[in-house]
């Protein structure tokens, strides 16, 4: 298969030199990125800035911005047979990036913040045949909450998992379809998880 994959932050920029992001290591989309090259697939890799080398094999197309992480999304997407987003996208950015650098005044400093585009909604809304994995990060109401977005999203299935997954070495994730059912739970390394999920993919996709 070709698959397209989304992984670690974005940034959005307050001015030139001063940014908005998270935490996010990229190790669970890079891990998945890994895993899908070694079973024999296409990867196409949309990374947000990570300190970690994109797995050998995979096309890496590196990205800073939400907005730059769409349009390369939406450029791939239609080579590919489906989407897996790992990315933890920056959910905010300033209504206006002021150019050149914010100078201090001793006051305090109010930014509007205004929604980013949901790059993995977008991809939901157009897959005809293909198939679309999302990952839904969630501290309250988990179950619910993952389902709301994977019903919002337009995706097949969602790998339900917590805050603490951000940064860690190891995870453990449940993988929830469009019924609502959680299909199973999958735990370990990230690599340990990224192997399994790509599994699970190939053997559910005709059933999907
Ligand atoms: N996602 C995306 N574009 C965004 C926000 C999220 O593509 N602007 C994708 C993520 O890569 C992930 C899924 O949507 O696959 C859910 O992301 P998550 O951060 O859990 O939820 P949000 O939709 O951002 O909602 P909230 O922050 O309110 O929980």
């Amino acid at each position: 298969m070709r698959i397209l994959i989304t992984a670690g932050p974005t940034r959005e920029y307050l001015d030139d030199v001063r940014f908005l992001s998270n935490a996010s290591s990229g190790l669970m989309g890079y891990a998945v990125a890994e895993a899908a090259v070694s079973a024999g697939h296409e990867v196409f890799l949309v990374s947000g800035p990570v300190n970690i080398p994109p797995p050998k094999g995979c096309e890496l197309h590196a990205v800073e911005t939400t907005d730059q992480m769409r349009t390369a999304c939406l450029g791939l997407f239609e080579r590919c047979d489906g989407v897996i987003a790992a990315a933890a996208v920056c959910d905010y950015k300033p209504r206006n990036r002021v150019s050149g650098k914010i100078a201090k005044t001793g006051e305090p400093i109010t930014f509007e913040m205004i929604e980013t585009d949901d790059v993995l909604a977008e991809l939901g809304a157009t897959k005809g045949a293909r198939w679309v994995l999302g990952f839904a990060l969630e501290a309250e109401n988990p179950r619910e909450n993952a389902l709301q977005k994977l019903r919002a999203k337009n995706c097949d299935w969602i790998v339900l998992n917590s805050p603490t997954a951000i940064g860690a070495e190891t995870n453990e994730v449940q993988l929830i379809d469009a019924s609502g059912h959680s299909t199973c739970t999958l735990a370990g390394s990230k690599r340990d998880v990224a192997r399994d999920l790509i599994r699970w993919i190939e053997q559910n996709i005709s059933g999907r």
